[in-house]
């Protein structure tokens, strides 16, 4: 998705918008640009298709100083990859940048066209602009009401970031994409962006404006933030709150990827987790659920946090005898689901911006159906849109494949769990669950120092021709989300599969050159061999990613085996397995040379449908 980035302040606002839309690369882009008011007063555009060094190289050249500048990093959906439709878009007066989707567009276009209106840009963004550039002009209208009457008159999710030339303020707006604004009184700095990463060290606060509020930013006499209506009625409809993310949290450090560097976060982040919600300030949020009794829970997500939901969904069957249902959320908001106003609609997803999860948390609302999120952005759209949220704490997750966002949703789903079943203030069964999180983080560590027989597995298989990771009862989402990581940042073909299924028709699939990633546990581990020995009477190759207590008997029928200690981790034994699958992936990975932070085609947040 498009990254914005606007600032207004004392400093070289050229070099912090750079440096923001750096931060912002790992959400994908095909192109980049920078607009700011020059010493002249008039604006500058630099703006370029391809990486953000295509466009550091072209103002390279340039001696900027410039104090007001919005940036931009693209990922195309109306009109191809190259310079004319990059952006930012501007008039002589006006300069705008736009994450989302108009989907009127093209009528906005042919009635602006009809007045005279000229575009340079076959993209929808620059439509905005021609409105704003008709009301201004045609209809002598202030721009911030021009803002407002263009704003009321688009349809589908968007964020729109404006920097008028004339009095160097910035103007921002959102309906259903993310935006956050922040300020640092010091140093009368105000920024606002699509990603609160792209704040992290220049501001200390940070303010999230709800759908249709205009965020005003000004660095002259400290003005620097106003929030209005679509009626220009001063507003207070944002959450606001302290800077957390420290500038250290947000680099790689001695790790060569951001994605390794966030697997290995996981047992510290476990312990965060435990140490918040049972001994520090989440202890509210859980205490605010305690009273929910659902008679069902309805579970949905996309991507990974939808496969985090499965293994969530096993909890609540085991743990709280309640129905669960899981659903697609790009599948489920355009059903006509049969729900109660007794049911609880659970919603996961790491940045809380993802646009198919909103709308089917707004469906939700709208039959009058409880909503709770699992999220990690706090002040996110999800987060602000759901009656009660439980934060998932794994920090800023860079990497596109999402690692630790998964193990946190996953234990978040289980604390969730805990508590549904009345058990947060029985001592004895929290103590328990507590013990089990610090043992499976003690065994993630030491898991962690010795990755090198994962890694020669990586290296023997990683030109094979494809993949079927297998899993049984609770593996059988691990194995989803085994081949999900492998796909992503590998670009390999894989499947995940229930084991039980291969036999109705993939195991057609199966010759020597196929591999079976099978993942198993004490549960179903009778049922989870004999599915391996189906395979390998047909040649495939077996890796089993399995518990070391049935070693003997795994070595018989693998070629490859990764055996872990699965004692007393009981509901927890799949996330374990699921950290080989994420090194595997990133070794497989490794060895294909691929951009394993930024994958090819994906981005962090899919905030458009
Ligand atoms: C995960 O590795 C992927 N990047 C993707 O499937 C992601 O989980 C999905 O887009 C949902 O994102 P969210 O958790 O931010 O809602």
């Amino acid at each position: 998705m498009c990254g914005i980035v606007g600032h207004l302040g004392p400093r070289n606002s050229v070099e912090i918008v750079m440096e923001g839309l750096k931060r912002l690369e790992y959400r994908g882009y095909d192109s980049a640009g920078i607009c700011f008011v020059n010493e002249k007063g008039q604006f500058s555009v630099f703006k370029k298709s391809g990486k953000l060094e295509n466009l550091q190289a072209l103002i390279a050249k340039e001696k900027i100083i410039a104090r007001s500048c919005i940036g931009h990093t693209r990922w195309a959906t109306h009109g191809e990859v190259n310079d004319v439709n990059s952006h930012p878009h501007n008039s002589e007066d006006i300069a705008l940048v736009h994450n989302g989707i108009i989907e009127n567009a093209e009528e906005i276009r042919t009635e602006l066209l009809a007045e005279g209106v000229r575009f340079q840009s076959d993209t929808d963004s620059e439509v905005f602009l021609g409105m704003l550039t008709f009301y201004t002009q045609k209809k002598k209208m202030g721009l911030v009401e021009s803002i407002a009457q263009s704003f009321k008159r688009i349809r589908g999710n968007s964020a729109f970031v404006i920097l008028n030339r004339a009095t160097s303020e910035i103007f921002a707006v959102k309906r259903g994409a993310p935006l956050v604004c922040g300020i640092n009184e010091i140093s009368s700095e105000v920024l606002v962006s699509s990603d609160p990463y792209a704040l992290v060290g220049v501001v200390d606060k940070l303010y999230f404006p709800e759908d249709d509020i205009i965020c005003y930013l000004s660095a002259a006499n400290k003005n620097l933030l106003r929030f209005f209506d679509l009626n220009l009625v001063p507003s207070k409809r944002y959450f606001s709150k302290k800077q957390e993310m420290s500038f250290k949290a947000s680099e790689k450090g001695n790790f060569e990827h951001f994605m390794l560097k966030e697997i290995h976060e996981q047992p510290e982040l476990m312990r965060g987790l435990v140490q918040f919600y049972f001994h520090g300030e989440g202890k509210d949020s859980l205490h605010g659920i305690t009273q929910l009794r659902p008679e069902r829970i309805i579970i949905s997500a996309c991507g990974t946090a939808y496969y985090a939901g499965l293994v969530i969904r096993n909890f609540i069957e085991t743990f709280n005898g309640v129905s669960c249902t899981h659903e697609l959320a790009s599948e489920f908001r355009y059903r006509k689901p049969l729900v109660n106003p007794k049911d609880l609609a659970v919603f996961i997803s790491q940045s809380g911006e993802t646009a198919d999860t909103l709308a089917a948390q707004t469906l939700c609302k709208e039959l009058h159906v409880g909503t709770l999120s699992i999220v990690n952005v706090e002040g996110s759209s999800l987060y602000r849109q759901c009656d009660h949220n439980l934060l998932i704490r794994a920090g800023i997750e860079v990497g596109v494949a999402s690692t630790k966002a998964f193990t946190q949703q996953v234990l978040t789903g289980r604390i969730l769990s805990h508590v549904l079943a009345g058990h947060l203030n029985d001592k004895e069964k929290t103590n328990a669950l507590i013990y089990k999180i610090n043992t499976l983080a003690e065994r993630v560590d030491s898991l962690l120092v010795n990755s090198g027989l994962i890694r020669e597995v990586a290296q023997q298989l990683y030109n094979k021709k494809g993949f079927f990771f297998t899993g049984r009862g609770p593996y059988f989402p691990i194995a989803l989300e085994g081949a999900l990581k492998l796909k992503e940042i590998a670009y390999v073909h894989a499947e995940g599969y229930a084991a039980g299924e291969l036999k109705h028709g993939p195991i057609a699939l199966i010759d020597h050159e196929m591999v079976n990633i099978a993942v198993m546990g004490e549960d179903l581990f009778e049922k989870s061999i004999s599915n391996v020995q189906e395979v390998r009477a047909r040649k495939g190759i077996i890796v089993v990613i399995g518990p070391e207590s049935h070693r003997e008997e795994i070595k018989k029928i693998s070629d490859h085996a990764i055996l872990l200690n699965l004692e007393g981790l009981g509901e927890f034994s799949p996330l374990f397995l699921n950290i080989v699958n994420q090194l595997l992936a990133y070794y497989v990975a490794k060895c294909k040379g691929t951009d394993i932070d930024k994958p090819r085609n994906l981005a962090k947040s899919v905030t458009v449908e």
